[in-house]
């Protein structure tokens, strides 16, 4: 069992970075606005790609703001970054939000609004391969000591988060409603240009073809890699060893360079009994 986690409503949260308070005060007091924007993600499934994108759909392709502010002051995380009174003192307008909260504890005040979310789904073998990475270079839970240990956990829904299969399956019942966009990470590699216009088109914003350009330009994964308000690498050191870096590989199915044949068929059986029932080509598992 992986190690450092703080529980809540059977969920594990890396403990040095939440309270049980936190969560809570998420759930049951956060007033969502009508206006927010809010990136929702399993973590590793692209989150931090969704922000760069909106942050610049909302400049029109400028770069200025994501060159110049840290990327969780531009879309601060829900969950835990109340208590910093980050988004209290965020200015009107549309708000960036974001949050890999479960659906059953995200606030209770979306539900009633007409603020939009935006899930990003992934290929749950690349989120663990990814997430395997990236934790060791975190220091906020006990890492797994090889792949094969994550991958078990993973399974069994000890990671951060807990349970891909949960939290995938709890946001896609909300995707028939009219504010809630589901994007696959596959989807937004495959075709950026008209993913990003879909997401225009649900946010109400025109952006004419030269700055759909540049949205495309600024937020491309070697933008994002060069760009240190967006890389990790101003993350805090207390959490991120030095060396962190949110933009790894950003490719679609890095997974067969990392899981074993064995692995791979094992896996792909589990999520065919996990999700029994569910429409499977609504997932990407390729
Ligand atoms: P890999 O570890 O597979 O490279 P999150 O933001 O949810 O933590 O997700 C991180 C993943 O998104 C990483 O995947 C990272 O490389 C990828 N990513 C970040 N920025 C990207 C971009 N601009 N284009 C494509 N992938 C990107």
């Amino acid at each position: 069992m992986a190690e450092g986690f703080m529980w809540y409503a059977g969920i594990p949260f890396p403990a040095s970075l939440y309270k049980p308070e936190d969560i809570r005060a998420a759930h049951e007091q956060f007033v969502v606005k009508d206006e927010d924007i809010i990136t929702v993600t399993y973590p590793k499934s692209g989150t931090n790609w969704m922000i760069e994108i909106l942050c610049l759909i909302l400049s029109k392709g400028d770069p200025e703001w994501i060159r110049s502010v840290p990327i969780w002051e531009r879309s601060p995380w829900i969950e835990n970054e109340l208590r910093f009174k980050r988004i209290r003192d965020m200015k009107e307008g549309p708000r960036l939000l974001s949050s890999h909260l479960p659906i059953q504890l995200f606030p209770k005040s979306f539900f009633t609004s007409k603020a939009k979310v935006i899930y990003i789904l992934r290929n749950p073998k690349d989120v663990l391969v990814s997430a395997y990475y990236f934790y060791r270079q975190s220091k906020i839970i006990k890492n797994a000591e090889s792949l094969q240990q994550y991958y078990e956990w993973f399974i069994q829904g000890n990671v951060s988060r807990g349970s891909w299969f949960a939290h995938v399956l709890g946001w896609m019942s909300m995707r028939e409603r009219e504010n809630v966009l589901v994007l696959s990470y596959e989807a937004l590699k495959k075709d950026t240009r008209n993913t990003v216009k879909r997401i225009c088109q649900f946010l109400g914003k025109k952006l004419e073809p030269q700055e759909l350009d540049l949205v495309l330009e600024n937020s491309s994964f070697q933008a994002m890699k060069e760009n240190r308000m967006s890389n990790y690498s101003l993350a805090n050191r207390n959490y991120f060893r030095a060396g962190i870096e949110i933009t790894r590989r950003g490719m679609v199915g890095d997974w067969k360079n990392h899981l074993t044949v064995a692995q791979a068929e094992d896996f792909d059986k589990i999520f065919r009994e996990k999700l029994a029932g569910f429409p499977l080509e609504l997932l990407p598992c390729d």
